[in-house]
């Protein structure tokens, strides 16, 4: 392949990137991403603060104009994300206990309605665990330990069509006890019939030797568990060919490694943008970790 998402075709698998609706006026930004990828993140317009500004009113068109979009170039969508700590939408801050729990339900039934039948995979949960292994404490870990549980079951009722996807940061390093917190909550899932379909490893690296070396292990001990994993918001310090080459590497090597997405296309793009972190520049020019990704995707 000579594309990022022909290469990955081969193996069935996707590459992906992450968008602002800002980048819809964006000519340089399309270009590649028409060209390149085949599976499209919002970066903001699909969080809760974002889809239900105000309780029981939901907002739709940023996400919707990404959204269409991507289809249009034929892209498929992840949806990201439906309950967090963060970017919440200001109601929740007034709520606790069951009201917020039921705000919660009925956030998830509200935007997945909407976008049911039509999403590849949703991230449900995102960043609930702490550095320690343990749960993160949030408004929402303060509803009960059992919020996670109930947000997936709540999501696989609302669309049954849809993947769902639990989605971290530094849960790569198979050593790491929040990558270990996670694995136990995954398979308790499984043991109890939660129901979870995907683990999302966001995969942003820092330093030269940031890729972990048992990254792959991390991988396939997931997979393991009968889910599928994906890296979802690959980024690299400057950029690293070893790293990019590495973490592509270790995703094809995983049979159950579905896709790699990067969270955004050029350095400009980026949330990370002084650390010159993705695969493209300024100038929309491809970098060296552009070609040491492609050429690991053609390995397979
Ligand atoms: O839209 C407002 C704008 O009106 C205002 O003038 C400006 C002033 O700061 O802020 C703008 O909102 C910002 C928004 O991005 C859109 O650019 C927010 O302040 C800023 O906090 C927000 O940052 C986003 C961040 O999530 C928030 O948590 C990043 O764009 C987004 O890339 C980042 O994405 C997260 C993933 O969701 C989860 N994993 C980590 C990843 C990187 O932090």
């Amino acid at each position: 392949g000579t594309t990022l998402k022909a290469a990955a075709e081969r193996s069935g698998r996707y590459f992906g990137a992450a968008m602002g609706r800002d980048r819809l006026s964006d000519s340089g930004f399309l270009t590649i991403a028409n060209r390149e990828f085949d599976m499209m993140t919002a970066v903001n317009e699909m969080k809760p603060d974002a889809t239900e500004p105000n309780q029981g009113q939901f907002s739709f068109a940023a996400g919707d104009a990404i959204y269409n979009w991507a289809v249009q170039h034929g892209m498929r969508v992840r949806g990201h994300t439906l309950a967090w700590h963060a970017q919440q939408p200001r109601f929740w801050g007034s709520l606790s206990g069951s009201a917020l729990r039921s705000a919660m339900i009925e956030h998830i039934n509200g935007v997945m309605a909407h976008y049911r039948g039509k999403l590849a995979y949703w991230d449900v949960v995102n960043e609930a665990f702490a550095e320690n292994g343990s749960r993160r404490s949030s408004n929402l870990q303060s509803t009960g330990n059992d919020w996670i549980e109930v947000a997936f079951r709540t999501a696989r009722a609302a669309d049954p069509s849809v993947k769902l996807c639990y989605n971290d940061y530094n849960i790569e390093n198979w050593s790491y006890a929040k990558t270990q917190g996670v694995y136990n909550m995954i398979r308790d899932f499984k043991a109890r019939g939660v129901p979870i379909d995907c683990v999302g490893l966001q995969t942003h690296f820092t330093g030269g030797s940031s890729l972990p070396s048992n990254f792959q292990t991390t991988l396939s001990s997931f997979a393991a568990l009968d889910v599928d994993v994906a890296l979802t918001e690959a980024d690299v310090t400057n950029a690293a060919t070893n790293q990019y080459q590495g973490l592509t590497q270790a995703c094809m090597n995983v049979p159950r490694c579905v896709g790699i997405t990067t969270w955004g296309i050029r350095d400009s793009d980026s949330w990370r943008g002084s650390e010159n972190p993705l695969l493209f520049d300024r100038n929309s020019n491809p970098k060296a970790a552009y070609s040491a990704v492609l050429n690991a995707l053609n390995a397979a």
